[in-house]
């Protein structure tokens, strides 16, 4: 992380390759892009070469949840891609976490380039605590069940997790001060809030100790998608 503006991420929220390569033209003050399923399955490794020929960085959110054999495979795989973050769901557990870490280290050490870092996904923010309770019958309540989780990651060697802007807080504290943490769900004080419900600012955020935050709508929506990211920047300038 160099400038302010590495620890900000933009998702790539579209569903065509043309579609990101707009965007990515369009903001080219955007260090950091994020790379979705949808775009992923839509486009192939094809939008990853994009990104890379422009220097880009990338966050390839793919949310592996497998077996270990078959997550480490796909470990393997997107070491070649020379993407920077990649997730993977801690609730695949121990075992998978494990070889999905050793794999992608093999793997990128044999082609010379550095590993990815593996990023966990602890609970899903779409699933309430009562769906957690009722329908997966987890026992322990969604605050701790998401901490346990980043833990448990964190034991297995993933470099960090994505989290919500309400347990950032806390994770910091519990994981340490070298613990990747991403935030999606981080609202500027001037933008709506759309679907996000429990949102902090992107210099609350960062204070509470994100090391990088995922901010989509604020920019590609606003008006002037290039001065809201500066604006966001500006903001981050103060507090880091
Ligand atoms: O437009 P917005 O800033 O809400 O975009 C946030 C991005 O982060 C989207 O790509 C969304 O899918 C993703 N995300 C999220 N909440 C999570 C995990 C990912 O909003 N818990």
């Amino acid at each position: 992380m160099n400038t302010v503006a590495d620890r900000l991420i933009v998702p790539l929220d579209v569903p065509s390759l043309p579609a990101a390569i707009a965007w990515v033209e369009r903001l080219p003050q955007v260090s950091f892009w994020k790379v979705g399923l949808e775009l992923f399955v839509s486009t192939g490794p094809a939008i990853l070469t994009e990104l890379k020929q422009r220097q880009k960085h990338i966050f390839l959110d793919l949310k592996f949840h497998d077996i270990p054999n078959t997550v480490a495979g796909a470990c393997r795989a997107v070491a070649t891609y020379g993407v920077d973050l990649v997730t993977l769901h801690a609730a695949a557990g121990p075992a998978a976490l494990k070889a999905a870490q050793t794999a992608i280290s093999e793997a990128a050490t044999a082609t010379g380039q550095a590993p990815p870092q593996l990023l966990a996904i602890t609970v899903l923010t779409s699933l309430t605590a009562r769906s957690l309770a009722l329908d997966l019958k987890i026992p322990i309540e969604l605050p701790e069940y998401a901490l346990h989780l980043a833990r448990l990651a964190q034991q297995q060697g993933i470099a960090g997790a994505v989290c919500s802007p309400q347990e950032v807080a806390q994770l910091r504290e519990i994981c340490g001060p070298h613990f990747r943490l991403v935030c999606p769900g981080v609202r500027p004080d001037w933008a709506a809030k759309g679907d996000q419900k429990r949102t902090l600012t992107p210099a609350m955020a960062v204070k509470a100790g994100a090391d990088y935050l995922v901010i989509g709508r604020p920019i590609t929506q606003a008006s002037d998608p290039a001065a809201a990211f500066q604006r966001i920047c500006d903001e981050l300038a103060t507090v880091v």
